[in-house]
Protein backbone atom coordinates (compact mmCIF):
# COMPACT_ATOMS: atom_id res chain seq x y z
CA UNK A 1 0.00 0.00 0.00
CA UNK A 2 0.89 3.50 -0.62
CA UNK A 3 1.45 6.48 2.02
CA UNK A 4 1.64 9.84 1.41
CA UNK A 5 5.18 10.69 3.47
CA UNK A 6 5.43 14.49 3.17
CA UNK A 7 7.02 17.04 1.08
CA UNK A 8 10.32 17.12 -1.15
CA UNK A 9 10.88 20.59 -0.55
CA UNK A 10 10.74 19.81 3.70
CA UNK A 11 14.35 17.82 3.44
CA UNK A 12 17.57 18.94 1.74
CA UNK A 13 20.60 16.55 0.53
CA UNK A 14 22.23 14.96 3.30
CA UNK A 15 19.28 15.00 5.87
CA UNK A 16 17.40 12.47 7.26
CA UNK A 17 13.65 12.46 9.39
CA UNK A 18 11.27 9.59 11.17
CA UNK A 19 8.44 9.32 9.42
CA UNK A 20 5.08 6.88 10.05
CA UNK A 21 3.36 5.29 7.20
CA UNK A 22 0.53 2.90 7.67
CA UNK A 23 1.97 2.43 11.50
CA UNK A 24 5.08 1.66 10.73
CA UNK A 25 8.29 3.27 11.93
CA UNK A 26 10.25 4.58 9.17
CA UNK A 27 13.59 6.92 8.22
CA UNK A 28 13.31 8.74 5.60
CA UNK A 29 16.17 9.87 3.45
CA UNK A 30 17.40 12.48 1.02
CA UNK A 31 21.05 11.71 -0.75
CA UNK A 32 22.43 13.09 -3.93
CA UNK A 33 19.99 10.90 -5.88
CA UNK A 34 16.83 10.80 -3.95
CA UNK A 35 14.84 9.74 -1.38
CA UNK A 36 15.03 6.56 0.47
CA UNK A 37 13.41 4.95 3.70
CA UNK A 38 14.42 2.00 5.27
CA UNK A 39 12.73 0.81 9.13
CA UNK A 40 13.61 2.95 12.10
CA UNK A 41 14.46 0.49 14.58
CA UNK A 42 18.75 -0.87 13.86
CA UNK A 43 18.63 -4.82 13.52
CA UNK A 44 21.53 -4.65 15.63
CA UNK A 45 19.55 -3.74 19.25
CA UNK A 46 16.86 -1.88 18.54
CA UNK A 47 18.62 2.05 18.40
CA UNK A 48 16.52 4.82 16.72
CA UNK A 49 18.20 5.32 13.24
CA UNK A 50 16.53 8.71 13.47
CA UNK A 51 19.29 9.75 15.47
CA UNK A 52 22.08 8.00 13.29
CA UNK A 53 24.43 9.90 10.98
CA UNK A 54 24.25 9.27 7.54
CA UNK A 55 28.06 8.63 6.17
CA UNK A 56 29.12 9.58 2.59
CA UNK A 57 25.93 9.59 1.18
CA UNK A 58 25.61 6.13 1.53
CA UNK A 59 25.50 4.70 5.06
CA UNK A 60 23.32 5.08 7.89
CA UNK A 61 25.39 4.62 11.56
CA UNK A 62 23.68 3.66 13.75
CA UNK A 63 23.64 6.17 17.20
CA UNK A 64 24.55 3.19 19.96
CA UNK A 65 26.78 0.54 18.09
CA UNK A 66 27.46 2.32 15.26
CA UNK A 67 26.61 -0.47 12.90
CA UNK A 68 26.58 0.75 9.11
CA UNK A 69 23.86 -0.18 6.24
CA UNK A 70 23.78 1.20 3.02
CA UNK A 71 20.55 3.73 2.93
CA UNK A 72 19.91 2.13 -0.50
CA UNK A 73 19.50 -1.55 -0.05
CA UNK A 74 19.66 -1.73 3.99
CA UNK A 75 22.87 -4.51 3.60
CA UNK A 76 25.02 -4.32 6.56
CA UNK A 77 28.34 -2.56 5.89
CA UNK A 78 29.57 -2.78 9.48
CA UNK A 79 28.33 -4.52 12.02
CA UNK A 80 28.07 -3.18 15.68
CA UNK A 81 31.71 -2.06 16.55
CA UNK A 82 31.67 0.61 19.32
CA UNK A 83 32.10 0.44 22.51
CA UNK A 84 35.16 -2.33 22.86
CA UNK A 85 33.33 -5.70 23.85
CA UNK A 86 30.19 -4.91 22.24
CA UNK A 87 31.66 -7.76 20.05
CA UNK A 88 30.63 -10.20 23.30
CA UNK A 89 26.82 -9.25 22.36
CA UNK A 90 27.33 -9.93 18.75
CA UNK A 91 27.44 -13.49 19.12
CA UNK A 92 23.66 -13.46 19.94
CA UNK A 93 22.83 -10.20 17.73
CA UNK A 94 24.73 -12.21 14.13
CA UNK A 95 24.50 -9.41 11.24
CA UNK A 96 21.05 -8.39 9.56
CA UNK A 97 20.22 -6.15 7.12
CA UNK A 98 17.54 -3.63 7.31
CA UNK A 99 14.17 -3.46 5.63
CA UNK A 100 13.99 -0.55 2.90
CA UNK A 101 10.87 0.86 1.41
CA UNK A 102 10.44 2.27 -2.17
CA UNK A 103 10.07 5.98 -2.42
CA UNK A 104 8.11 7.84 -4.98
CA UNK A 105 8.06 11.55 -5.73
CA UNK A 106 4.91 12.58 -7.36
CA UNK A 107 6.16 16.57 -8.21
CA UNK A 108 6.81 18.01 -4.47
CA UNK A 109 4.61 14.62 -2.79
CA UNK A 110 6.47 12.11 -1.35
CA UNK A 111 4.92 8.56 -1.11
CA UNK A 112 6.12 5.18 0.32
CA UNK A 113 5.33 1.51 -1.00
CA UNK A 114 4.52 -0.49 2.23
CA UNK A 115 3.72 -4.41 1.77
CA UNK A 116 0.97 -6.06 3.81
S1 LIG B 1 21.72 -0.86 18.31
FE1 LIG B 1 22.51 -0.27 16.40
S2 LIG B 1 24.50 -1.04 16.40
FE2 LIG B 1 23.68 -1.71 18.28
Amino acid sequence: MRYAIGKSSEMREGESKAVEAGGTKLVLYRLSDGFYATQARCTHMWANLGKGKILNDACVQCPLHRAQFDIRTGEVKEWANWPKGVQLLNSVRPEKALQTFPVTTEGEDLYVEISE
